[in-house]
């Protein structure tokens, strides 16, 4: 017996984990304002920056309708219109998506709030929008409705819990406490940013208000003594929320290493858009993405980067783990290496960038301009 066919555990609740899914909203919450992605949220929110050919957002969303769910609320407010623009109704991808607005930002708990009155079930998956993930997402609803639980956390271990929620649990799952970015976290299990809500949970939000989920909702749901249990895993995961871990998810999802539904069938050491011009001898490799139109030229070299649409890339450039931005141009011998390029900057012939180096958009640094060693 798997998982999807065991017994009804309780005559309200449906018998598969998909009516489970079918049942159960999904919000996500998109409305951040991704400043340790700038510049390249200067102009695109950080869920819809491209990520192995796609927006990031896009993956998720095909996660999410391959669970089973349908119906998606995005919770938006920083560029909220960048959103609906691209996705539209979601019918293309086999979703219903709504849009709900916060005209100033009400935090991750205001904005789970803002969209009850989208709810269409007593049951919502929450999604933080820049999480790449593997979880089983029908087992954490599985967990939640097992347990009769008010809201479930998906939690995981991580070497270094101090950027995350710290979550605690008992022997039975249930949650003992919820800690946001602690300078001493009591375990190393921390919130994964993907959560399951009972609809009632989420009308006792104070409504119209600035809330956190995670200092707010999640402390005063535990005093008030709520059920709140963790799902554990150990699938793959990442938040997406700094250069080095965009490029590294990135070239994860070229790589097959993070699952993805939209490159079933595609994955390898590169995804280069046909309509890219790859010289010869240029080298893609690490799970590289070459955008739209992009030119490589001659004896180039991109590892593990992420190589939006327009780039120019010159002969015996190399570029490793990168952001290149639309329209950007790395001249020729120039060598970067965890450094950002912002839309249409331009890195002179011979520059050298490295280990956290950021290109405002726009910004033209001369040939030779930029260099860590005397040698010409
Ligand atoms: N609608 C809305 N309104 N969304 C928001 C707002 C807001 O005011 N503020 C943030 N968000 C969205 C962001 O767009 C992002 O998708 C998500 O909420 C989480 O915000 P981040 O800024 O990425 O938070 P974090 O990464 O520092 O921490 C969160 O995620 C960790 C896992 O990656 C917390 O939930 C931690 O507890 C968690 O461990
Ligand atoms: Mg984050």
């Amino acid at each position: 017996m798997n998982s999807d066919e065991r017994d009804n555990p309780s005559p309200s609740t449906p018998d598969t984990n998909s009516d489970l899914a079918a049942e159960t909203d999904a919000v996500i919450l998109v409305g951040g304002k991704g400043t340790r992605l700038r510049p390249l949220t200067n102009s695109i929110p950080k869920p819809m920056l491209p990520v192995a050919g796609y927006p990031f957002l896009q993956h998720l969303l095909a996660r999410i309708r391959e669970a089973g769910m349908t119906h998606v609320v995005l919770g938006t407010s920083f560029k909220a219109e960048v959103f609906e623009e691209h996705f539209g109704d979601g019918s293309e991808l086999g979703l219903e998506i709504e849009y709900v607005v916060e005209d100033s930002p009400l935090g991750t708990g205001g904005g789970i709030r803002n969209v009850l009155s989208h709810l269409r079930h007593d049951r919502a998956m929450i999604f933080n929008g820049d999480i790449l993930g593997g979880t089983d997402l029908k087992a954490v609803l599985r967990t939640h409705v097992d347990n009769a639980a008010d809201v479930s956390l998906h939690l995981l271990r991580v070497a270094d819990p101090r950027a995350f929620g710290c979550v605690p649990t008992a022997e039975d799952g249930r949650v003992e406490a919820f800690l946001e970015k602690a300078e001493d976290p009591p375990t190393d299990q921390i919130n994964a940013g993907c959560y399951v809500f009972q609809r009632d949970i989420i009308e006792s939000i104070p409504e119209n208000r600035v809330v956190s989920v995670e200092r707010d909702v999640f402390p005063d749901l535990l005093v008030k003594g709520h059920r709140l249990y963790g799902h554990v895993d150990q699938a793959y995961w990442r938040d997406l929320g700094t250069p080095d871990d965009f490029v590294r998810g990135s070239s994860d999802l070229v790589r097959g290493i993070a699952p993805s539904p939209l490159l079933a069938g595609r994955n390898g050491e590169a995804l280069v858009d046909e309509s890219a011009a790859i010289a010869g001898g240029a080298l893609l490799l690490g799970g590289t993405v070459i955008g739209r139109g992009a030119e490589i030229g001659a004896g180039a070299r991109v590892d593990t980067s992420v190589v939006f649409d327009g780039v120019e890339i010159e002969a015996g450039a190399t570029v490793e783990r990168c952001v290149v931005a639309a329209g950007a141009r790395i001249g020729a011998r120039a060598h970067l290496r965890d450094a950002v390029v912002g839309e249409g900057a331009v890195v002179g012939a011979r520059c050298e960038l490295q280990g956290g180096a950021r290109v405002w958009p726009g910004v033209a640094l001369p040939d030779g301009g930029l260099r860590f060693s005397s040698d010409v």
